[in-house]
């Protein structure tokens, strides 16, 4: 049985064109996925630790080669917890806008909190090993203008992430123009749709 989990980044009460196309996939693949269980992790509503103090100290303890404190412990906890939403998943979906040419502080936030050694990958002297290989990602972004690949740190930042985790097949979904008046956005969202209908049923057919 698959596991879906939806990470949304933009802010609740927006039209969001992301979250709009995101929904048509998530639909259309579990259509084909029967049994397949659906977990929304919305970066405004969920509690994100601060990543300092503590929460660092929880990080380096293990490199320092001391004990984490109770306090350390903790916060440890909690970063492995919103984690192990990230490892249960078989499939990712972001749903992400693009804001000043790269992603959402609050995801960038949360990407920084899960992103950790032996939760998200392992480190040794070989290197960096992602351990999310039996993970696939799909990255629907929206963005308010049509963009030259220069100034794209949006899929771009993903896609990276993506390959530091060990993901080895993503795919995106881009809706440009949602800025430029009713008519372009209600096209640019048609397109998108589309495109992420057929992806899901590219997958379904294996590919
Ligand atoms: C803080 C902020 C920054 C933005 N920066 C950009 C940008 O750099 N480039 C762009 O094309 N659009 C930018 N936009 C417009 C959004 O990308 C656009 O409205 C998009 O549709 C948002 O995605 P959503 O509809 O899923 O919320 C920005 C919007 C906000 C609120």
């Amino acid at each position: 049985m698959s596991h879906l989990l939806h990470v949304i980044s933009s802010p609740r009460g927006q039209r969001s064109a992301s979250h709009e196309v995101a929904n048509a996939f998530i639909e259309a693949w579990q259509a084909g996925e029967a049994g397949a269980t659906l977990d929304t992790l919305d970066v405004w509503q969920t509690p994100l630790p601060e990543f300092d103090g503590v929460a660092l100290g929880a990080k380096y303890a293990a490199l320092e080669g001391r004990e984490r404190t109770a306090e350390e412990k903790q916060a440890w906890d909690e970063i492995g917890a919103l984690a192990a939403r990230f490892q249960k998943a078989d499939m990712i979906v972001f749903s992400v806008p693009m804001w000043n040419f790269g992603i959402p502080y609050r995801l960038k936030h949360l990407i920084d909190v899960v992103s950790q050694k032996d939760l998200l990958f392992s480190f040794d002297e070989r290197g960096l090993q992602g351990l999310l290989t039996h993970t696939r990602a799909v990255t629907i972004a929206a963005r308010g203008a049509p963009l030259g690949a220069a100034i794209e740190h949006q899929n771009a930042y993903i896609r990276s992430w993506c390959e530091m985790v060990g993901i080895r097949e993503h795919d995106d979904v881009i809706i440009e123009k949602t800025l430029f008046g009713p008519q372009v956005d209600a096209q640019a969202r048609r397109t998108a749709r589309d495109e992420a209908v057929a992806l899901a049923g590219k997958m379904r057919a294996g590919g």
